[in-house]
């Protein structure tokens, strides 16, 4: 085994699930008379159930009890689980396949780092539990992304020194914790938005082995 370790977010870089986020947040907003669009919902990602739920109410300024925000949160992630519980293989995103198998090919080690408290049961539907070296979710940290817990979490689960670490990411929040831990970032979506990222792809289809090669060099050098 190569000495540097590989880390992955979950959602947005693995599986495409934001449209279901959207899906059970709607019907929430629905509920409270908040008028939640897409644009809204890109403010979610990366951002923990509990702060979501919060940015939701802020939205329009909606002031709920303690207990009925439990209560929403409980019913939110049903209906997430819903949507979620249907997942396949066909909806882990174009280019990962090639870049785990191109890890596993040159002795790489990689774990996922997610905020999401659902990524276990997320990886067991589209099939890729038990190719992850280590799993850190939502359940394992107590400070959510730009802190870096996460991913310091995600390289003592694999034994790598958190400098000898590359993260994939999609939200800036992410990409912040991965340069707070100083491991080499990777950004996927637009460039503009993750402009503080070392590289930034608009998909992870967008990566060529000799991109691989070239970050494998460079974090050994490290
Ligand atoms: C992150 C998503 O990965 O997980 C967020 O980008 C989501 O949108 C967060 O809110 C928490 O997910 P879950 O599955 O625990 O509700
Ligand atoms: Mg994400």
């Amino acid at each position: 085994m190569k000495n540097i370790g590989f880390l992955f977010d979950l959602d947005g870089v693995i599986v495409d699930t934001a449209k279901y986020h959207f899906l059970a947040w709607k019907k929430t907003a629905n509920k409270l008379n908040i008028n939640f669009t897409q644009e809204h919902n890109e403010l979610l990602k990366g951002v923990s159930r509990v702060a979501s739920l919060e940015i939701l109410l802020g939205i329009d300024n909606v002031k709920i009890s303690e207990e009925e925000k439990q209560q929403i949160l409980v019913d939110k992630n049903e209906d997430y689980l819903e949507y979620i519980g249907k997942m396949t293989a066909k909806e882990i995103l174009p280019g990962v396949i090639m870049i785990l198998d191109f890890l596993e090919k040159n002795n790489i080690k990689y774990a996922l780092g997610s905020a999401s408290k659902n990524a276990p049961f997320i990886l067991k539907k589209v099939g890729l539990y038990e190719r992850f070296s280590a799993i850190v979710d939502g359940n394992d940290v107590s400070k959510a992304k730009p802190d870096p817990e996460v991913f310091f979490i995600g390289a003592k689960k694999i034994n790598v020194k958190p400098e000898k670490c590359v993260v994939f990411e999609d939200a800036i929040a992410g990409i912040d914790a991965a340069n707070a831990a100083k491991m080499i970032s990777i950004g996927v979506g637009d460039k503009a938005t993750l402009n503080k990222a070392d590289y930034v792809f608009g998909s992870l289809s967008e990566i060529s082995e000799s991109f691989m090669e070239k970050l494998v060099e460079e974090t050994l050098k490290k």
